[in-house]
């Protein structure tokens, strides 16, 4: 059944549309609710003989390739928050090419949908070669990056066969917030914290079927921006990831050009692009970076930038306050998770602009699904 289009006319759409099943089978049977004692907590199955090593590493890097590097860069804050561990990241063809440091004492986390991604097996057999603990999260059982690592958590996504990632991205961000909860499970002072953060994850699937009502606003949207030749996309702390892989999205299947920035790096020089015809996104739901974003909108108002604000329900009014603007608005949830629902818009809206522009949705020129050579 995964791999007939059903109802829907590209594989793309059927899985962008089957993300609140798949993230569903993602945490079946890892989220724990709690028996008599009420305590919450995850079970990762393959990571049960390693956590309290990884707990104890000098270093967590995550090391992957397009849409798996941005998912562990949406992870990166509640895996440090919560573990304490520092984490740093890496793209997996640039690690190789510097040969950069990696110790005994580090945990090296390899994120790839495919699992035989050619530049992320360099660089797990570089890892190896240099002794640290190596853990997968892969969509493919028996992948070569499954088995050359020490240990690994499944994302249980299900088959994806549109080149363009999507529900291995948000089943891959669900999978290291549990990581997150596992690695930092031994802290009384962060329990309220990881029980709210299981809630929202038990929730998650509900909202992320709310958030794909937006789908016709999204239709709309791409129509309005569809002989655009360029569309900027602003993000910062937990949706710098959002932006990144927002904008990826569009370029790959829509060939628009498209880029993801951070919005704390906007006045150091982006903002020279802004004028009132260039459409930029700018993400501005609520979290820690909200008060930041918001006067990230006002300055691209005095440009007269023309701006599409992403808000949590209920901000349209105040987020657009002092200028014009179009509003997607999402559902709130816990801020760790909210990337899983902020990214769904933007995948509505890189497909529909694909479709109107008359360009192969699961087919992309010039990409193949796994990038099996160098
Ligand atoms: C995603 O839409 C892209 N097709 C691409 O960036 C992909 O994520 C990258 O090639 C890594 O693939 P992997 O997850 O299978 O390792």
């Amino acid at each position: 059944e995964q791999i007939n289009k059903g109802k829907y006319e590209h594989y793309m759409q059927k899985e962008i549309h089957e993300q609140p099943e798949s993230l569903t089978t993602t945490m079946r049977g890892r989220l724990i609710r709690g028996g008599s004692c009420k305590v919450k907590t995850v079970l990762l199955g393959g990571l049960k003989d390693h956590i309290k090593t990884i707990r104890r590493s000098r270093r967590i890097v995550f090391i992957g390739c397009g849409t798996s590097y941005n998912a562990a860069l949406a992870a990166r804050p509640i895996i440090e928050e919560l573990s304490g561990v520092p984490v740093t990241m890496e793209i997996a063809s640039d690690l190789v090419d510097r040969q950069g440091p990696i110790y005994r004492e580090d945990t090296a986390v390899f994120v790839s949908q495919s699992g035989e991604t050619a530049d992320t097996l360099l660089a797990l057999e570089y890892a190896l070669e240099n002794g640290a603990l190596c853990v997968g999260i892969t969509n493919t059982v028996g992948s070569a990056i499954a088995r050359k690592t020490h240990c690994g958590i499944h994302i249980n996504a299900g088959c994806e066969i549109g080149v363009a990632s999507t529900k291995a991205y948000t089943s891959q961000i669900v999978v290291m917030a549990m990581l997150a909860l596992a690695i930092g499970d031994d802290a009384i002072s962060s329990q309220t914290r990881r029980e709210a953060i299981i809630d929202g994850l038990i929730d998650l699937p509900n909202k992320v079927r709310e958030v794909l009502k937006l789908d016709q606003e999204m239709k709309d949207l791409a129509k309005l921006l569809m002989a655009e030749q360029s569309l900027l996309v602003f993000g910062r702390g937990y949706n710098f990831a959002t932006a990144l892989e927002g904008a990826l999205k569009v370029k790959e299947v829509s060939l628009m050009h498209s880029e993801g920035m951070l919005a704390g790096e906007m006045k150091h020089g982006p903002l020279a692009l802004v004028d009132e015809n260039l459409p930029i996104i700018v993400i501005a739901t609520r979290d820690a970076c909200f008060s930041k974003q918001q006067s990230v909108i006002q300055q691209l108002h005095a440009r007269k930038g023309r701006l599409i604000v992403m808000c949590s329900k209920g901000d349209a009014a105040s987020v657009c306050a002092g200028g014009s603007c179009r509003v997607i608005e999402v559902p709130q949830v816990e801020d760790c998770l909210q990337p899983v629902v902020n990214i769904v818009p933007l995948q509505l809206l890189a497909y529909h602009l694909t479709v109107l522009r008359g360009h192969n949705v699961d087919q992309p020129r010039n990409l193949a699904k796994s990038v099996t050579t160098q």
